[in-house]
């Protein structure tokens, strides 16, 4: 056990090229940690709240710090996060931000491994469960708020089900990626990349479901084992609540009509995973879809949940979704987001582990997703700030199995 010395907080570029927070946490005996805050463009109502990162590194030196340097020992980790809480002293992280509060939250954990001498995921994992390595679900179309003019829908996701480690996944992931840019040139569509290094072309969603089958179909061939693939539909961000429908590119559909056309969807591809189907206040759809393909695909809340277990036991008792996108900076701490986890896992949802959109080198959520033995890992496939993760993982597979 030790205790911080000393927590520093600065500004630095995401991958939007926005600015983020990042904190370095020092301890008394010389470990070091340093972690950023990512950021979200689709972002749900009910999250914690990003602040300006100069007014939440502003706040957060004030409030936070002095309660942490010289007081609060790095190795248990729900003392650093209950400070953070009780230094902010609002239930969304308003005062200090969000944005301040899991960047210092994830350094500080860091530094404890750090005195340690592990990997974070050991840290983290000493407490929680085993050393697994998740399925990576690599985003390789896609629009929605991470692209303008491309699909509604805002995520089309590799989800390499049949790989027989994380190495092989995330290199199929890449593949399937590719494959999807040679398809859409094959047809002489031009395509920009969205902000998390999928493919963003200006295409209706029924042809991205063309392309990305075809695309998951050839690499499986080529890979020998099964690819499916999964949606983030993002549907609070296309729901329209005065006219309580769901707005596409070129037709608009009732809360009914989205629930059977997700269902079809599921059945037509079938989806491995599908993320957001339904509104973010809408736990009653989420329920009725639940039932009706619960038992072949997962129904994810992301938006829904925003990793806050109030939510989730909503969610548990209405039987909305089988499954929970696990976002750190959606509550602001890791032990927030290790509570989300285990709630979920002690009910049968199956946990993923999320980036945002805007990102960071930051490598946390491939060690969180580790530490919880969490199933899947949603991480992009392509792009600095996503491969970081990916290779992490790739790295922790290999420590672990002392390949
Ligand atoms: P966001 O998108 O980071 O822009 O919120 C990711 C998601 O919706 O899963
Ligand atoms: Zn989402």
């Amino acid at each position: 056990m030790t205790l911080v010395s000393e927590v520093r907080l600065r500004q630095i570029l995401d991958s939007r090229g926005n600015r983020t927070v990042e904190a370095d946490v020092r301890t008394e005996s010389g470990g070091f940690g340093r972690a950023a805050a990512p950021s979200g463009a689709s972002t749900g109502e009910y999250e914690a709240i990003e602040l300006d990162p100069s007014e939440a590194i502003a706040s957060a030196r004030e409030h936070a710090v002095p309660r942490l340097e010289g007081k609060v020992f790095v190795g248990d980790q729900r003392d650093v996060d209950r400070t953070l809480r009780a230094a902010d002293g609002t239930d969304d992280f308003s005062e200090i931000g969000a944005n301040s509060a899991v960047a210092i939250s994830m350094a500080a954990a860091k530094a404890a491994a750090d005195v340690l001498g592990a990997p974070l995921y050991q840290h983290l994992g000493g407490a929680f469960r085993g050393e697994e390595s998740p399925t990576p679900l690599g985003n390789v179309v896609g629009g929605g708020e991470h692209a303008a003019d491309a699909t509604a829908i805002q995520e089309f996701l590799s989800v390499p089900v049949g790989a027989p480690n994380v190495q092989d996944a995330v290199f199929a992931n890449a593949a399937v990626h590719r494959e999807v840019h040679d398809l859409l040139a094959d047809r002489d569509i031009a395509a920009g990349k969205g902000d998390e290094g999928a493919w963003a072309p200006s295409i209706d969603d029924e042809e991205a479901f063309e392309i990305v089958q075809a695309a998951t179909d050839s690499v499986a061939d080529d890979f020998g084992f099964e690819i499916r693939f999964g949606l983030d539909v993002a549907a609070a961000e296309m729901y329209d609540e005065d006219d309580e429908e769901y707005v596409y590119r070129d037709t608009t559909r009732s809360t009914d009509e989205q629930i059977e056309y997700v269902a079809e969807l599921v059945d037509e591809y079938d989806l491995a995973y599908v993320e957001d189907p339904l509104d973010e206040d809408d736990y009653e759809g989420f329920a009725e879809l639940t039932e009706k393909v619960g038992d072949r695909t997962l129904v994810c809340g992301d938006d829904l949940f925003v990793t806050n277990v109030k939510r989730l036991e909503t969610g548990i008792e209405q039987g909305a979704a089988n499954s929970i996108l696990v976002k750190p900076n959606q509550i602001g701490t890791l032990s927030d987001a290790v509570d989300a986890v285990e709630l979920a896992v002690e009910n049968g949802y199956q946990p993923v582990i999320s980036h945002r959109s805007g990102e960071t080198e930051d490598t946390t959520i491939a060690h969180l997703a580790v530490a919880t033995g969490a199933p899947y890992i949603k991480t992009g496939a392509v792009g600095g700030e996503r491969t970081a993760k990916l290779n992490e993982l790739i790295r922790i597979e290999q420590n672990v199995s002392r390949l």
